[in-house]
């Protein structure tokens, strides 16, 4: 297989572990192991204390799998598959699910790998674009336009990367009606589910949402636990998992067994885990209103309605006339060592940069921006 160079990925690899910090972080601080098994009770403490490390169930510890079926309203732990983070996911999913000959659609800009995978699998792919003047909406109705014979998948990721969008229940009613009258499957990348900022807004899961729905979940965003390297799909498709399951034996097999014990005791414990997650994105929030209120000169944004990241966009007023995000980038973590990412690794080279809020330094990482920016 050939595929192109992940690009927010290699710009990772250079910076992430060396600077100072991360303002574009993707994921939740990480959650502090001696905390998490704390939560266990007293079946999984049980499980943690006596682990063996030998190989474990391929599709997943049965227990873990009951576990992110709860998460959904109708899916069984059968119709869960367990993957070595939702990356591997992804890897599987489309591979198994599009080819030569296939159309895919995929949001757009996003994450690389929901369209990059599908190319390299041979499938042509259209982007649906979501536009800043539209409020970084989804519209159904472009997406319906984008329609072709051969279109098999529609690759949805909501809340999104990088934007913070989250369809309203009525566009996310009018896309899943489109995918079962079409006959098509639906790839709900929902990584960052659970994070909405109003309960109210979460919206039914792809998987619960039609039989060819597949949810993708993770324990790395909204459960801060991406150094467990634990995802998985869901859906009622159990032939589609089957073929799955059956991918994956090239890939990683079986999932790592401190981490499928780790995972089950975060989820048992959700509610904690997710008020953590919850207090630092509001504390963090309520930074990124005064900032933005305060230095529209300098950035501008659509506030998220969901998720720990969003793509504001650079004004490059006056001394950075005539810049673009990534020289602004390169120049503030070289003056700062405060890293944001700019578009371009999202394939759109302007002024846009991903910002991330879900770290606690954010604070001290905002004052390095406002300090390079306004100097
Ligand atoms: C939208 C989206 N989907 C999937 C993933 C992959 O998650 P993981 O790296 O935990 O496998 C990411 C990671 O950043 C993401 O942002």
């Amino acid at each position: 297989m050939k595929i192109a160079d992940f690009e927010l990925e290699r710009y990772f690899a250079r910076w992430e572990f060396a600077v100072r910090h991360l303002l574009c972080a993707s994921d939740l601080e990480g959650y502090p192991m001696a905390e998490l098994v704390g939560l266990a009770d007293d079946q999984s403490r049980g499980l943690w204390q006596d682990l063996r490390l030998g190989y474990t169930e391929s599709s997943g510890h049965p227990l873990l799998r009951a576990e992110i079926a709860a998460l959904y309203d109708t899916i069984s732990p059968d119709e869960v598959l367990v993957f070595s983070g939702a990356e591997e996911a992804i890897f599987c999913l489309l591979n198994v699910l599009v080819g030569p000959g296939d159309h895919a659609i995929v949001t757009w800009p996003g994450y690389q790998s929901l369209f990059q995978i599908a190319l390299a699998a041979g499938a042509e792919t259209s982007l649906h674009e979501l536009r800043e003047e539209d409020g970084w909406a989804l519209d159904v109705d472009r997406i319906r336009a984008a329609l072709r014979p051969e279109t098999r998948l529609i690759v949805v990721n909501a809340p999104h990367n990088p934007t913070g969008m989250l369809p309203s229940h009525a566009e996310w009613r009018d896309l899943t009606e489109l995918c079962a009258e079409a006959g098509l499957h639906l790839f709900a990348d929902e990584v960052y589910r659970f994070l909405e900022y109003d309960d109210s807004d979460r919206l039914v899961a792809g998987a619960d949402a039609l039989p060819t729905g597949v949810s993708l979940g993770v324990m790395s965003k909204s459960f801060a636990l991406a150094g467990l390297r634990i995802g998985w799909l869901a859906t009622h498709d159990r032939r589609l998992l089957e073929r799955c399951a059956a991918f994956k034996d090239y890939t990683t097999i079986c999932p790592s067994a401190p981490a499928e014990i780790l995972s089950l005791i975060a989820l048992r414990a959700r509610d904690s885990v997710l008020r953590r997650s919850h207090g630092i994105i509001s504390a963090n929030l309520a930074c990124l209103d005064r900032f933005f209120g305060d230095r529209p000169e300098v950035m501008t944004w659509i506030r998220p309605r969901a998720g720990s990241v969003a793509f504001p966009s650079l004004t490059m007023a006056g001394r950075f006339a005539g810049w673009d995000a990534d020289r602004f980038a390169a120049e503030l973590v070289e003056a700062e060592g405060v890293l944001l990412l700019p578009g371009s690794r999202f394939g759109q080279p302007g002024n846009h940069v991903r910002l991330g809020f879900g770290r606690v330094d954010l604070p001290e990482a905002l004052a390095g921006l406002e300090r390079f920016a306004t100097s």
